[in-house]
């Protein structure tokens, strides 16, 4: 029987991931669930954002559904005891290399974001995203510099060995797709941009079937509410993918449409699956947050980390067939409350 780690975490985490979890039980595949504390809510408990006994269920676990993770309360913590390392902790350990994050615009949805309902109509791109090298995990802290003024500093470096394993997905990702990648850096600027670049290009030869290019961020940035549909997937680094992921939430009507995983292989054990968007403590608890990003994740769940195909597509139906009749959140323009509209997708489940 395999078994689900339930993360819920922060904020709006609990309400969305309840939804997911709704869904993933109706399916009846005899799934079993054990949930445990992360982020905000386990510091409270124990101390610690990432406690061991959480982690130890991740390892165990043939897939982690996570919530959300940030409160505004823990901000002023050092940086390991913060809500954020709990999630940064997990993917390192767990090697979850390979965050795929999908921006999909669902029919009826296309009013729903700031941009032109026709720049965005049919949005269909896959962003790549390398999860645990970057600036992010690079050596990092405070200092005083010559004139003895405090400086912050963050290492930013990738080996070819961590370009060459998530440019690998994000060719093998193309290829089940449009054939279309497009790897993004700031070559003209960052020299371990310019290494990702070669990188990339030494591999194309093996991919000749792809169609590649290369992108500067700033100008990818542009070029996602200019045009997004002319992409079709993305690869680059943590920090760059990290910013884009938003960015193209709002290309798909609303971030609490986008699901994520996050991977060590394209399928198998130990993926991580989550909702793209934050903890929004703003709403939490109010039964406002759109489920629908967590119940994706859970449908890509089912897809890399159970096999399950075909029980994948019977959710991501759902959520069409809920939108389609007019099932809205407010962050969609609607009025239903998170149960609510768990209860429209489950009504849609055939
Ligand atoms: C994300 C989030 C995280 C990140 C934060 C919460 C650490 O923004 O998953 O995109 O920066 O990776
Ligand atoms: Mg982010």
């Amino acid at each position: 029987m395999p078994l689900i780690a339930v993360l819920p975490g922060d904020g709006i985490g609990p309400e969305v991931t309840t939804q997911a979890r709704r869904v993933l039980e109706a399916l009846d595949l005899g799934l079993q669930f054990e949930e445990a504390p992360v982020g905000g809510a386990a510091y409270l408990v124990s101390g610690r954002p990432l406690p061991p006994e959480t982690l130890t269920l991740a390892k165990r676990a043939n897939a982690v559904l996570f919530g959300a993770i940030g409160d505004p309360r823990f901000e002023a913590l050092e940086r390991q005891l913060r809500p954020e390392a709990a999630l940064l902790g997990i993917r390192r350990e767990l090697g979850l290399f390979a965050n795929i994050r999908p921006a999909t615009l669902f029919p009826g949805l296309e009013s729903a974001t700031s941009l032109k309902p026709e720049a965005v109509a049919g949005l269909d791109i896959v962003i790549v995203r390398e999860l645990v090298g970057d600036v992010y995990f690079g050596e990092k802290g405070r200092r005083h510099n010559a004139e003895g003024l405090r400086q912050g500093y963050d290492v930013m470096s990738y080996n070819e060995a961590e370009v060459e394993r998530i440019a690998r997905v994000g060719f093998e990702m193309a290829k089940r797709r449009k054939k279309k990648l497009c790897s993004v850096d700031k070559a003209n600027v960052l020299e371990t941009s310019q290494l990702w670049r070669d990188v990339v290009n030494e591999m194309s030869t093996q991919y000749p079937e792809i169609e590649l290019t290369h992108m500067y961020v700033d100008n990818a940035a542009m070029q996602l509410v200019r045009q997004p549909n002319a992409f079709d997937v993305i690869v680059t680094g943590n920090l760059f993918g990290d910013i884009l992921s938003d960015q193209a939430s709002m290309c798909a009507g609303s971030i609490g449409m986008l699901p994520s995983a996050s991977l060590r292989a394209w399928s198998g054990d130990n993926g991580m699956y989550e909702p793209i968007h934050g903890s929004a403590p703003d709403i939490a608890g109010q039964g406002k947050a759109n489920p629908c990003a967590a119940i994706l994740s859970a449908a890509m769940l089912l897809r890399h980390s159970l096999s399950d195909e075909a029980s994948a597509q019977r959710v991501e139906k759902a959520v069409a067939g809920a939108l389609a009749k007019g099932a809205r959140t407010a962050d969609l323009g609607g009025s239903l409350s998170t149960t609510e509209m768990g209860d429209a997708v489950l009504r849609e489940l055939v």
